[in-house]
C-alpha cells in the first residue's frame, strides 16, 4: 500500500539516532518497473487508448524550425521529462529564473539563430534536422560563459536581466535583501497521475488549507483560467491549475511553439528572418491549431498526460509501515498529504480541447472520485531559506508548492534545484514552514523512536 520510500525514512531515522555524522544514503534506486503506463480504464477503452498513444508520440515529436522558437529550451517534451520513462522528471538542470524579471517565466537557453550560426549541419551523410537545422552540438547555451550570443539571445539576455555571472539566489541572504540580481535553477518534475491532481476540486484544496496548523498552513494560489477561478496546483511555484494551460505554457516557454491558447511569440526577433537560407520564423500566430478532430497538439499532450497513471505503489512491509507512522508522527505528513480524493464530476471544472472538445465520458468516468496518494496539499508554503527566490504571481521569493512524493523513488536528484540526492540532506535543508518538522527529525530520540513505532 504504502510507497517504498518510506521505509527509507525510517532507516533515516535510525541513522539520525545512532548520531551518524552522514547518512551514506544515495539516489533511492528502487523498483521502477511500471512507470508511465496509462490509467487502467485507459488502458481498456480502445478510444482513449488510442488518445494516449497518439499523445504520447507528439510529447516525443522533435519540433523544427520555423515551428521550434525563436527562443526555446528542448526541442521535445520528453527530453525534459525521462526519468524513469516518458512523463518522468528530469536528470538535470533545465530551466532559470532570474530575479529581477518580472514576468516569473524562465531564460530560454537557446535561439534558432544561434542553432544555425554554423549554417545547417549534418551528421555523418545524414541531415540530422530538417532544414538543416543541428542537433549535435545543438548551438550553444546562454548560459554558456564561453557562448558567443545570437541577436536574438542577446535581446533575450537583456529581457531577462540574465548574465552568467549572477549569484544563485538566496532568499535568507544579505544580497538578497539588498534587491542584488539572482538566478534559480529548476529542475522538470514528474508527470505521473497528473490528471487526478487536476481532477480535485477546487474546495477539497481550500478546505485542507484551512484545516491545517496555522504554523505549517498551506496557502491556495488562485487563478483566472479558462474564465474561471480556480487552485492553482501544477509546477513548482503552482503557476497553473489546469494541464491545458500548463502544456500551453512549455509549448511556448521550453519550445517556442505558439498555440491557440498562447498565441504570441515570446520575442519577434527572428519574426521573416533568413539564415543559411532556412527562414527562422515565420511569424503566423498560432503555430499550433487545431486538427478536424477538435485537438491541436496543445490538446495531445494533454490527452497523455491526463491519462497517465500514478507511479505504482510497493507492497507495504513492515519498514514501510514504520517510516509512515514516523511520518505523520514528525508532521511531514501535514503537507506531504497522503490521500486526496478527486471530485464527484471532474468535467464540471476541466476545461475542453482548444477546439471544444469536451472531456470524454469514459475519462471523466475514470477520474471522477478516486482516492489516491500523492503526499503532497499541492499548495504553497513559505520555506524559508529553501525558497527559490523567484516572484511568480502571488508566490513570493519563498514560496514553493509542496513536492508530491509519489514517484520519488525514481528521481535522482531533489528539490527544485536539483541540489542534492541525499535525502536526509533534504529534510534538513526545510526551514521556513518545515523547519520544525525537519527539527524534529534530527531530534529523533530512541525514545521517540519507540513511540512513533507502537
Ligand atoms: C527544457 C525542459 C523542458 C521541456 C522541453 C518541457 N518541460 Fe515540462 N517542466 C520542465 C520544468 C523545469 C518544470 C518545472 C517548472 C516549474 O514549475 O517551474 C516542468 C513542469 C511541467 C509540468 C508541471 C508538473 C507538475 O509537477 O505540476 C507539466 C504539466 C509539464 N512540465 C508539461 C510539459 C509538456 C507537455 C512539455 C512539452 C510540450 C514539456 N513539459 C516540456 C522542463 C521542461
Ligand atoms: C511546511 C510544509 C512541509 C513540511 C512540514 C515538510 N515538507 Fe517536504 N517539502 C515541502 C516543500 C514546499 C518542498 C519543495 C521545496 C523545494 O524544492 O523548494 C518539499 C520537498 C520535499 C522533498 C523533495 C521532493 C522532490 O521531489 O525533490 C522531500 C523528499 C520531502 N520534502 C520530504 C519531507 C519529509 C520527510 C518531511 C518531514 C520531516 C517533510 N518533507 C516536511 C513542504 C514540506
Amino acid at each position: 500500500m504504502w510507497v517504498r520510500w518510506l521505509a527509507v525514512l525510517a532507516v533515516l531515522a535510525l541513522a539520525a539516532q545512532a548520531r551518524a555524522q552522514a547518512e551514506p544514503l544515495g539516489p533511492l534506486t528502487a523498483d521502477t518497473s511500471g512507470f508511465g503506463q496509462p490509467l487502467p480504464a485507459v488502458a481498456h477503452n480502445r478510444a482513449e487508448r488510442a488518445l494516449f498513444v497518439a499523445g504520447q508520440r507528439l510529447f516525443a515529436t522533435p519540433l523544427s524550425i520555423p515551428l521550434l522558437g525563436p527562443l526555446f529550451n528542448n526541442r521535445t517534451c520528453v527530453a525534459c521529462h525521462f526519468q524513469p520513462t516518458m512523463g518522468g522528471s528530469g536528470e538535470f538542470i533545465s530551466e532559470i529564473h532570474t530575479r529581477a524579471d518580472t514576468t516569473g517565466l524562465p531564460v530560454h537557453t537557446f535561439a534558432v539563430d544561434n542553432v544555425l550560426r554554423a549554417g545547417p549541419q549534418t551528421q555523418a551523410d545524414a541531415t540530422v534536422f530538417e532544414h538543416g537545422l543541428a542537433a549535435v552540438p545543438l548551438g550553444c547555451e546562454i548560459s554558456d560563459p564561453n557562448c558567443v550570443l545570437s541577436p536574438c539571445q542577446q535581446q533575450e539576455a537583456m529581457l531577462k536581466h540574465f548574465s552568467t555571472g549572477l549569484p544563485i539566489c538566496d532568499p535568507s541572504s544579505a544580497s538578497f535583501a539588498a534587491g542584488d540580481n539572482c538566478t534559480a535553477q529548476r529542475q522538470s518534475t514528474n508527470l505521473f497521475g497528473l490528471g487526478l491532481v487536476e481532477a480535485i476540486d477546487n474546495n477539497t484544496l481550500i478546505a485542507l488549507a484551512n484545516s491545517q496548523p496555522p504554523a505549517i498552513r498551506g496557502t491556495p494560489r488562485m487563478l483566472i483560467e479558462f474564465g474561471a477561478l480556480r487552485v492553482a496546483r501544477f509546477g513548482w511555484k503552482d503557476d497553473s491549475a489546469t494541464l491545458r494551460l500548463f502544456a500551453a505554457l512549455a509549448l511556448a516557454n521550453e519550445m517556442g511553439l505558439t498555440t491557440p491558447d498562447l498565441p504570441e511569440e515570446n520575442t519577434t526577433c527572428a519574426d521573416g528572418v533568413m539564415q543559411f537560407g532556412v527562414l527562422l520564423d515565420g511569424g503566423h500566430e498560432p503555430e499550433d491549431t487545431p486538427d478536424a478532430s477538435g485537438r491541436a497538439m496543445v490538446d495531445r499532450v494533454v490527452d497523455f498526460m491526463r491519462a497517465l497513471e500514478p507511479p505504482p505503489q510497493l507492497a507495504e512491509d513492515a519498514q514501510a509501515r514504520r517510516g509512515d507512522r514516523l511520518f505523520s508522527a514528525i508532521g511531514c505528513a501535514g503537507c506531504h498529504v497522503p490521500t486526496l480524493r478527486t471530485a464527484a464530476n471532474p468535467s464540471a471544472f476541466i476545461p475542453p480541447t482548444t477546439g471544444g472538445v469536451a472531456l470524454s465520458a469514459a475519462l471523466n468516468r475514470a477520474l471522477a472520485a478516486q482516492t489516491f496518494h500523492p503526499f503532497s496539499d499541492f499548495l504553497l508554503h513559505d520555506m524559508g531559506s529553501l525558497g527559490d527566490g523567484i516572484t511568480s504571481g502571488t508566490a513570493g521569493p519563498t514560496m514553493m508548492r509542496t513536492s508530491p512524493l509519489w514517484g520519488v523513488r525514481a528521481k535522482v536528484r531533489f528539490l527544485h534545484d536539483g541540489r542534492t540526492d541525499n535525502l536526509a540532506t533534504v529534510i534538513r535543508l526545510h526551514d521556513g514552514q518545515g523547519r520544525d518538522s525537519a527539527r524534529r527529525f534530527d531530534a529523533l530520540s530512541p525514545a521517540d523512536r519507540a513511540a512513533s513505532a507502537t
